[in-house]
């Protein structure tokens, strides 16, 4: 039974984890920077990366103490070395090959956001029936896979401006509510009517599998504080009471419909038998209540495991460890996804 020991930097959560097999998560710990960005409503790169430096190591030691687990007894270490800000990424990846190295364990880099597809098969071995469609949908992702297997992952549709994430953090700002957004307006829009404001979806071409999520955000925006040049009835200052509940429910209604129509029209360009959606928006409480519309099997890992954490990338990498592909030593840390890597780059 290999046990993985998994380290995530790729943004603002430091976190490792003890995976056994790819998916008994022996421990899971998780440092969240959020209070160090919260005022700067938006995670600050600098910030992140010496928090990481700060926190890798008690993190690491709580995994390990979590687990009941040596660092002679694990088989291999496992660090999400793309995509993210490249400063948190170096500590983690450094952190792993100082590790793989001292303890002539294999190193194995993954891709975060293949990871973030990975997480609904942690605690549960689920195998969704292939082909699946995947949504990654976090703060920095929205994006559709064609999944022919675990393994098997091809990109077919992306944001061309805003995560949708992003979009629920900027929104918070704008209406001057705390950071991260996602959490806040989620719970704010079930106090609210969806139908009282309707934002607009971006649905893009009739066969687009992109998104778009920015004029939804300026479109908020100019509710809130008027259109630019225009004279205009809107409330100056941000909504309070009733009225914000319903403009959240209204743009998390925008947002998910857009979400779901893009993965009806996924689902049936590649005839796909099953849903997969992962990342931080994944979370959310409207996305869910609606994936049943898609009429098919829909896997969606537990809260824990929507956010980043290292146990989706411990869990991934046993993958790699079973067909035998391992990382250099001199694995390099990468801001872009393996999957959208420019071509110019190879
Ligand atoms: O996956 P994640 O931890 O980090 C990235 O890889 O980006 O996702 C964080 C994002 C943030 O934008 C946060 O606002 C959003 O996920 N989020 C949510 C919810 N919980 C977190 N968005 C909508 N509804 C939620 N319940
Ligand atoms: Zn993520």
């Amino acid at each position: 039974m290999p046990l993985i020991l998994g380290i995530e930097s790729t943004c603002d959560e430091t976190s490792a984890a003890i995976v056994a097999d790819g998916w008994g998560v022996r421990s899971n710990v998780v440092s969240s920077q959020v209070e160090l960005h919260a005022k700067y409503r938006g995670v600050v790169p600098e910030i992140a990366s010496r928090a990481h430096l700060q926190n890798i190591l008690p993190v690491l030691r709580e995994a390990l103490r979590d687990a009941d687990c040596g660092l002679d007894q694990v088989d291999a270490v496992a660090v999400a070395h793309r995509p993210g800000l490249i400063g948190s990424l170096l500590i983690g990846v450094t952190a792993a090959k100082a590790i793989a190295w001292a303890l002539h364990k294999p190193l194995i880099g993954v891709d975060h956001v293949h990871a973030h597809l990975y997480s609904v098969v942690l605690e549960t071995n689920s195998q969704p029936p292939m082909p699946a469609v995947g949504l990654v949908c976090s703060g920095g992702h929205t994006a559709l896979y064609a999944m022919r297997s675990m393994e098997e992952v091809s990109l077919i549709g992306s944001t061309l401006d805003d995560a949708v994430g992003e979009a629920y953090d900027k929104v918070a700002s704008i209406l001057g509510l705390g950071y991260p957004g996602g959490p806040i307006i989620d719970r704010l829009a079930q106090q609210g009517d969806p139908k009282v404001l309707r934002f607009p979806r971006t649905y893009l071409q009739r066969d687009s599998l992109d998104f778009s999520f920015s004029g939804l955000k300026t479109a908020v925006l100019y509710h809130v504080r008027g259109v630019p040049g225009k004279v205009s009835s809107a409330p100056k200052e941000p909504p309070t009471g009733q009225e914000l509940a319903d403009l959240a429910a209204g743009f998390q209604a925008a947002c998910v419909d857009v979400l779901i129509e893009k993965l009806r029209r996924a689902a049936s360009r590649i005839q796909a038998k099953s849903i997969i959606v992962g990342g931080g928006v994944s979370a959310n409480t409207g996305l869910r209540n609606a994936l049943p519309r898609l009429n098919l099997p829909v896997f969606a890992p537990p809260l824990r495991y929507c956010t980043d954490n290292a146990a989706m990338t411990a869990g991934l990498a046993f993958r790699y460890l079973q067909a035998g592909q391992f990382s250099p030593l001199d694995l390099d840390a990468i801001p872009y996804s393996r999957f959208t890597e420019p071509a110019d780059s190879r």
